[in-house]
């Protein structure tokens, strides 16, 4: 039996809900397999902000590296959107986290689910063999490059800045990850415009002679939006900048049927965190209609990354079997539509049965 502690941020929004069941789920998992999951909670986000001022306050922080996961919701809330003068936002509280923890690898796995590709926006045919991991460097890039104003407000800038060790450690990551999957990997940059993907081609480059067996391809990333939609099952890994993996994981993210079924980890040096893709839709929350799915897969992550691999994959044959069995959320337009507490609890007694 091993004991983890688990730092739970839920956040804003559906974040505490559909927290709620991926913990229902984990307790399942703890019970069959005689783990202890000691979990404390504590704020981030808009909720933050509300209760201590910031959106990542100390302790918060505190408790993170001291944990040895994290397990996070959504964070984010219309009003701070809707005001381009907001000094603090909650969004400052997931960058600064991640900046803090060094999590410089977002890792987004992206596949379509066989009783579900009519909720697909492409073609049944164009969704076959679809299963792709998008790798995005999480800490650098033109998010955390040099940013201001001058000219009295009137020109804006942001840098993108990426050095040679930056881009190793996440690139390592892709081929990685290549080699454990189909053994593809694709370079997605701007390397006809950007110097800084010039560096990242060149250093991908060299590298791959270390990594014989990996297939190593370039695209251009306008490129890369347009074949994610035209041919998705040509990727197998993707590695690619901070922007660049934010938007293009946005965008793959809806190949699968719904935004409501994918997970996520951020890990690097020290501990991980595990989130759902999705946002915290606060026109939804409260009202028992978010899908938790992404968030109990983000847990079956967060598992692996612990090295309870048998842990994580029950918890994926769980899901399977709950989706196969016609129920979902609303979002899935399933054949027995059942809200956020009950498709926990399906699932963690599909966990019970496994
Ligand atoms: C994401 C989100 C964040 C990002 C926002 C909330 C800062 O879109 O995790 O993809 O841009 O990284
Ligand atoms: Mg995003």
């Amino acid at each position: 039996m091993s004991t983890f502690n688990i730092a739970v941020l839920d956040g804003d929004g559906i974040g505490p809900e559909v927290i709620k069941q991926g913990i229902k789920v984990l307790d399942q998992v703890s019970k069959q397999f005689g783990h202890q999951f000691n979990y404390t909670y504590a704020p981030v986000g808009a909720v933050a902000i509300d209760q201590t001022g910031e959106p990542l306050p100390e302790e918060t922080l505190a408790l993170c590296q001291a944990s040895d996961a994290i397990f996070f919701g959504s964070i984010g809330h219309p009003r701070f959107d809707n005001d381009p003068t907001a000094k603090v936002r909650p969004e400052q509280g997931l960058l600064k986290l991640r900046k803090e923890l060094g999590l410089y690898a977002n890792l987004r796995p992206v596949a379509g689910y066989a009783q579900l590709t009519h909720l697909s926006p492409l073609r049944p045919e164009r969704m076959k063999g679809v299963d792709m991991l998008i790798v995005r460097e999480l800490t650098g890039g033109i998010y955390f490059g040099e940013k201001g104003r001058r000219d009295n407000g009137n020109t804006a800038y942001d840098t993108c800045l990426y050095t040679r060790p930056e881009i190793v450690r996440i690139v390592k990551m892709g081929f990685e990850a290549a080699g454990n999957r189909r053994g593809k990997l694709t370079l997605v940059d701007k390397a006809n415009v950007m110097e800084s993907s010039r560096l990242w081609r060149e250093v991908t480059r060299e590298m791959a002679a270390d990594y014989p067996d990996v297939e190593l391809g370039f695209m251009f990333v306008d490129n890369a939006a347009m074949q994610l939609i035209l041919n998705p099952a040509q990727f197998d890994v993707i590695v690619t900048s901070n922007m660049f993996g934010d938007i293009l994981s946005d965008a793959s993210s809806v190949l699968a049927g719904s935004l409501g079924l994918l997970p996520s980890s951020s890990v690097g040096a020290q501990v991980g965190m595990f989130e759902p893709i999705h946002g915290s839709w606060p026109e939804g929350a409260g009202q028992d209609r978010a899908n938790p799915v992404a968030t109990i897969l983000s847990a079956a992550m967060m598992l692996d990354h612990l090295g309870l691999v048998a842990e994580g994959d029950a918890i994926r044959t769980a899901v399977n079997e709950t989706l196969a069995s016609g129920i979902g959320t609303e979002d899935l337009h399933p054949a027995t539509q059942v809200g956020t507490e009950a498709m926990g609890s399906a699932i963690a007694e599909k966990v019970r049965k496994v």
